[in-house]
This record gives structure tokens, C-alpha cells and sequence, in this order.
């Protein structure tokens, strides 16, 4: 049996961290205290101006190659998750090959807002499993920091740019054991951007616009929800994953939704409170950080879950 499995991991942080402190000294009507009781985020990271989320892709997928020892000849697949796309098109993802100077390979972005990176996981893990690919860079690269109406204090406090990655190789070792994927767009008005571009001009609302508790409500249910889901077909009992990622909206989330499944919150890993809401980053720059400081070793079995915009949620269960 063909598996896929991380091969390496890779993540990237733009510029100095930027506190709640920080915020309020540019005029948020805002405070530390607020943020930190309801969200759990202490500081995020945002990019410059001068950068794009192809930009912060790349130090990302440089470190994920470095990891699993390959040189991005090697790579046949490149899937980025974003939905702050440098262009209307061509996609990040070709931007991307461009810039890790590689030609030929499929490459395409996955657009599904916060799930947008297990959507990506979960596409190339069948693509590998098809046999026709074999080593895969998937991506979640975002700068919300564009999208977000600084005037509106429910919202810009709760975000940050950023990217992850990890580089997927056909394995005869697991590997990826489930993925699931859902969406209902009969939700699509409870968090969104619903401007577009006319004739040249932006029609309609290019800010981010979120209900809040609408949220809140449905990412708790169906982050539960898919985990069952995704155990199950692994055929694991959830006392035998090791680590919960979610994605890091919100600290309640996060502990609302381990407590739900009995995962103890010592299993959970949780960045939000350093990085914000990095959207389709989030989950793979939480994978990146607990490698790195050793916390997730080889032979662990990790659970990623997102949920977001569309509404789209997803997981994938896999073997470290
Ligand atoms: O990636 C997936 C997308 N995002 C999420 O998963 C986010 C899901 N939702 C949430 O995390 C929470 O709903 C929020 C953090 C956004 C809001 O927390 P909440 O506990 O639901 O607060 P709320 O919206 O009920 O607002 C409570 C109060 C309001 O004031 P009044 O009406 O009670 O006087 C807000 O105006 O807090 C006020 N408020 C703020 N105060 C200070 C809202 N934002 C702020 C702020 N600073 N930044």
C-alpha cells in the first residue's frame, strides 16, 4: 500500500510581533485584557507591505525541504492553501514554483479559507495515493493583515500573517491513515470578504466580516464532530491520537473542543496566543513549532482539524 507521509516541515513569521499593546497604541478601541480573556491571543505577527503570501511561502517551503533533505527539483506537486492570494491570478502556488526556480509540475492554489490547509493535505495525500505523485509541497500561506477593517475592533485584533508548510512523500510507512472534508455554503454569509473586483474597481466589501458567536458555535460542533469522524475511519479510539492540532481561531475554541472529545490539554497544541488567527497558516505553523521543539516525534499520531469561511471544515489523522 502506497501511503503519504511528512517528510519535513517548515514555517515562517514576517517581522517583529505585534502586541495587543501595540494595537492600542495605533488607536484600536481596544484592550490587552479583552482580547486576552476572550481570544487567548497575546501578540501576531504581520507582514510588510512590501510582501505577499508567496513571499512568506517560500522561507516556508525552504525550511520544510531542508527537513526532509530534498532540493525542489524533486518536488512533482505544489498545492498552496490561501485566501489572500497575491493576484486575482495566477495562483500562489504557481508564483510559488516560479520562485523555487522549478518548472513542470502541476500547481494550484486551494482556496477554503481556515480549512484551506487540510483541504490541501488531504488533496495530496490522494493525489499521492494514485500513484502518479510523489512528493507533494503543501502549503498555507496568508496575509489576513490586507483583508482586516482596522476600525472594526470585533475583528482586527483577532488575526495575523504568516505561513507553513510540509513536504509530503510517497511512503511505504503511514502516513496519512483518514482524511475528511465537509462544507455547507448555505453559511457563507457568518464570515466572509463579499467584495469583488468590476471593471477595475472593487465592488461590494473587501473587508473581513464575521458573526462572531455564529462561529464560535458552529467551528465547536463541527470541530467534534470531524474528529469522530476521521478516528473512526482510522479505525483509532481518540484516546490513541497523541495531538490535536486544531486551527488557532481562539483559545475557547480550543479548549472547548478538547474538552468535547477528552483529550486531555496537555495533547492540544495551541500558538494562537503568539500568533493569532493566521487562517490556512495556522495549523501548519503549529505543526512546525511542536517539531521543532521536539514535542511531536516520528510514530505520533496527530490529529489536524480546521474549520472557516465557506463554511468548510476538515481533518486529517495521520502518523507522524
Ligand atoms: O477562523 C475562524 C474564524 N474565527 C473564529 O473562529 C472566531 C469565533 N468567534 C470568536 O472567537 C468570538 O466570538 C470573538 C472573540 C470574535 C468575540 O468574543 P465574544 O465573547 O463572542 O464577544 P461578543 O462579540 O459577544 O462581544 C462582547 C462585547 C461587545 O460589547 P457589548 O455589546 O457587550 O457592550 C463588543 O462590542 O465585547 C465588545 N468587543 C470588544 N471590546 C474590546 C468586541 N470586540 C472587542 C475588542 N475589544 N476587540
Amino acid at each position: 500500500m502506497i501511503y503519504s507521509r511528512i517528510a519535513g516541515t517548515g514555517s515562517f513569521l514576517p517581522g517583529a510581533a505585534v502586541s495587543n499593546a501595540d494595537l492600542v497604541a495605533r488607536g484600536i478601541d481596544t484592550s490587552h485584557e479583552w482580547i486576552v480573556e476572550r481570544t487567548g491571543i497575546h501578540a501576531r505577527h504581520i507582514a510588510d507591505p512590501a510582501q505577499a503570501s508567496s513571499d512568506l511561502a517560500l522561507p516556508a517551503a525552504e525550511a520544510a525541504m531542508q527537513a526532509a533533505g530534498i532540493t525542489p527539483d524533486s518536488i512533482d506537486l505544489i498545492i498552496v492553501a490561501t485566501s489572500t492570494p497575491d493576484f486575482v491570478f495566477p495562483s500562489t502556488a504557481c508564483l510559488l514554483q516560479a520562485k523555487l526556480g522549478v518548472k513542470g509540475c502541476p500547481a494550484f492554489d486551494v482556496q477554503a479559507v481556515c480549512s484551506g490547509f487540510v483541504y490541501a493535505l488531504a488533496t495530496a495525500d490522494k493525489f499521492i495515493k494514485s500513484g502518479q505523485h510523489k512528493c507533494a509541497l503543501v502549503v498555507g500561506a496568508e496575509v489576513f493583515s490586507r483583508i482586516l477593517d482596522w476600525n472594526d475592533r470585533s475583528t482586527c485584533v483577532l488575526f495575523g500573517d504568516g505561513a507553513g508548510a510540509v513536504v509530503l512523500q510517497a511512503s511505504e510507512q503511514p502516513g496519512v491513515m483518514a482524511s475528511a472534508l465537509h462544507a455547507d455554503g448555505s453559511h457563507a454569509g457568518i464570515l466572509c470578504v463579499p467584495g469583488h473586483v468590476r471593471g477595475g474597481l472593487v465592488t461590494g466589501d473587501p473587508m473581513l466580516r464575521m458573526d462572531g458567536q455564529a462561529v464560535f458555535k458552529f467551528a465547536v460542533r463541527v470541530l467534534d464532530e470531524v474528529a469522530r469522524e476521521t478516528a473512526a475511519a482510522a479505525g483509532l479510539e481518540l484516546s490513541e491520537v497523541d495531538w490535536l492540532i486544531p486551527h488557532q481561531a481562539n483559545v475557547r475554541i480550543l479548549n472547548a473542543t478538547a474538552k468535547k472529545l477528552g483529550i486531555p490539554a496537555d495533547r492540544v497544541v495551541v500558538t494562537v496566543g503568539r500568533h493569532g488567527n493566521t487562517s490556512a497558516a495556522s495549523i501548519p505553523l503549529a505543526l512546525d513549532e511542536s517539531v521543532r521543539v521536539g514535542r511531536i516525534n516520528r510514530g505520533d499520531k496527530v490529529m489536524l482539524e480546521g474549520v472557516g469561511g465557506g463554511f468548510t471544515w476538515g481533518a486529517v489523522l495521520l502518523e507522524f
